[in-house]
């Protein structure tokens, strides 16, 4: 069921609500949301990533990546992106335009880097082989090197959003500035 929100300041803070659980539940549908980009042919360019921190205080969301990959030379270039989450739970799409920033070694990067090398995914940022690069089989990754990773922080400071509830019959969908609100026509 969707939730009866009424005032824009209601759904605003229910909006940080769930963005920040989804960074931390991976069942919720929001942890997955696709981050698209603007391709250095100027092309559209988009792909699935896990939301993995939220700072509602600070209006960011985190995303880890390889260093290596296409989309972190997209946005260097092109830092404006956007993160589309769909929630069937809530009945809510949330368009979100960022500027990113990707932090590769600095102190943030570092110290998460620190935690990550222990987990099941380190293994996503050790490879020696740049993602996207082609491969004779669908089985030949090479193995890790070790002590050498390509682990990067994508920090993505949200601009605007634009929220979509479907209801039955009767849609909602508004613009969302750091310090405005407007109803839009759905
Ligand atoms: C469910 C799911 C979650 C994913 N999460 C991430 C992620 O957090 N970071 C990431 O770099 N790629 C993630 N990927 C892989 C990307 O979708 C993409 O295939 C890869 O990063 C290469 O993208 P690029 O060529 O645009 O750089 C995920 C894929 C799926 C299916």
């Amino acid at each position: 069921m969707p939730l009866q929100l009424q005032t824009p300041h209601e759904i605003r803070q229910q909006i940080w609500k769930e963005l920040g659980r989804a960074s931390k539940d991976r069942h919720h549908a929001w942890r997955y949301p696709v981050l698209a980009t603007v391709g250095r042919d100027g092309a559209a360019n988009a792909r699935t990533v896990v939301l993995r921190g939220v700072d509602a205080a600070r209006q960011t969301l985190l995303i880890y990546t390889d260093a290596r990959s296409p989309k972190v030379g997209e946005l260097a270039e092109a830092p404006d992106a956007l993160f589309v989450f769909w929630s069937a739970r809530l009945h809510w799409q949330l368009r979100v335009r960022v500027a990113v920033f990707i932090d590769i070694d600095g102190p943030k990067a570092q110290a998460l880097w620190q935690q990550v090398q222990h987990s099941a995914a380190a293994s996503d940022y050790l490879g020696p082989v740049a993602p996207g690069t082609p491969c004779p089989d669908a089985h030949s990754g090479a193995a890790a090197v070790a002590g050498i990773h390509h682990f990067a922080l994508v920090n993505a400071n949200v601009l605007e959003m634009d929220w979509l509830e479907l209801g039955r019959g009767k849609h909602r969908r508004a613009r969302l500035l750091a310090d405005a609100w407007q109803w839009v026509t759905p």
